[in-house]
């Protein structure tokens, strides 16, 4: 597996490590037994995934914000690897609150770019978004072949890789984005008005609740599994220097409808209730699918779990964890 390749000694800094994302590659990374410190200032995380993994394991957390420039030297100080998850999500709060996208994404990105080159830290990965594509028709969707970003937070994402390639070319630092496509799994948070879509479904069904699609739900979305994303992290740090300054897609490579998805959520949380529909969503795009040609071959990412097999295991998790929290 890829974790052989790494030196035991491998430090890594994850910032937004009490997401959903960030505090599963911290998981991940302390399970295997390597150092890990976390900077988030818990905006949005859940206190509780920074105390499932203290009842674990033993790291550092920094409380603190990626807009303070001091937070972030300090947190990449001695750091070999930085896996940058730190921002603010969701389109639709991004059209509604455009200014802190700009201050967290935009600012604080910059802010950790200049604190991981005074450190000369070894690797650089940082989450961009498959919303970098905005109006672009074709499908699939491949790097190079971006259209006119549809929301501030596309625009926050697309200004990162800017800057991230610009500080390979300018200082050498060895940047590598990751435009994740829809990612799902367990700890992904169901309470936020702002949650995900497989979350919403499954906190409005829990409670025997219809949940809306918006639109007429013949979107179609390639959700990517986490486990497919944490091994895409993992790469991005071995990835040679070819990789530095790009950005890939990262996704399982196929697409479902909203319609279907809900369908097996359904048959997986063993529930016969219609979904109601809506308005479609100001800002959404109608169809999604990524071409993972270049990750496949610049970073080796090869993604094991498909939709299917993920919801399963996301089924099993919520149920298991979360069955009563969602039901107050
Ligand atoms: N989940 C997806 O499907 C998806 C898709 C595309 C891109 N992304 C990107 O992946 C990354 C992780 O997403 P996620 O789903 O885990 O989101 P999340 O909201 O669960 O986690 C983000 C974390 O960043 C922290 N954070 C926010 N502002 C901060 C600040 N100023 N300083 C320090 N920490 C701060 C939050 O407290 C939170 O813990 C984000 O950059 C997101 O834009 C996610």
């Amino acid at each position: 597996m890829v974790l052989r390749k790494f030196n035991r000694n491998s430090k890594f800094l994850i910032t937004g490590g009490a997401g959903f994302i960030g505090s599963n590659l911290a998981d991940f990374l302390l399970g295997n037994g390597f150092e890990v410190r976390i900077l988030d200032d818990l905006s949005n995380g859940r206190k509780a995934n920074i105390g499932e993994l203290k009842s674990k394991y033993d790291f550092e957390f920094i409380e603190g914000s990626i807009q303070d420039i001091d937070f972030c030297k300090a947190a990449t100080k001695g750091v070999d690897y930085v896996l940058h998850q730190a921002a603010w999500g969701s389109v639709p709060r991004s059209i509604k609150m455009p200014l802190i996208y700009d201050q967290v994404n935009v600012h604080g990105t910059l802010n950790m770019l200049e604190a991981a080159k005074e450190n000369e830290v070894k690797k650089f990965v940082y989450a961009s978004s498959s919303s970098v594509y905005g109006d672009e028709k074709s499908l699939p969707k491949f790097e190079g072949k971006e259209g006119k970003p549809l929301s501030p937070y596309a625009i926050t994402k697309k200004v990162n890789e800017l800057y991230a390639k610009n500080y390979f070319d300018l200082y050498g630092l060895e940047t590598v984005g990751l435009r994740y496509f829809n990612v799902f799994g367990r700890r992904q948070d169901p309470h936020s008005t702002y949650a995900a879509v497989i979350p919403i479904f499954v906190r409005e069904l829990l409670q025997d609740k219809a949940p809306t699609i918006n639109g007429d739900g013949s979107q179609t979305r390639d959700f990517t599994y986490i486990d497919n994303v944490i091994e895409a992290n993992l790469l991005s740090c071995l990835a040679g220097k070819e990789a530095s300054g790009e950005a890939f897609n990262i996704a399982y490579g196929k697409n479902i409808t909203l319609n279907e998805l809900y369908k097996n959520i359904c048959d997986l949380l063993n529930k016969d209730i219609n979904p109601s529909y809506g308005e479609p969503r100001l800002g959404d795009i109608p169809h999604s699918l990524a071409d993972i040609s270049k990750a496949k071959k610049l970073l080796n990412y090869d993604p094991k779990i498909d939709v299917f097999e993920g919801l399963k295991r996301t089924m099993e998790w919520y149920v298991n964890n979360l069955s009563e929290e969602v039901k107050l």
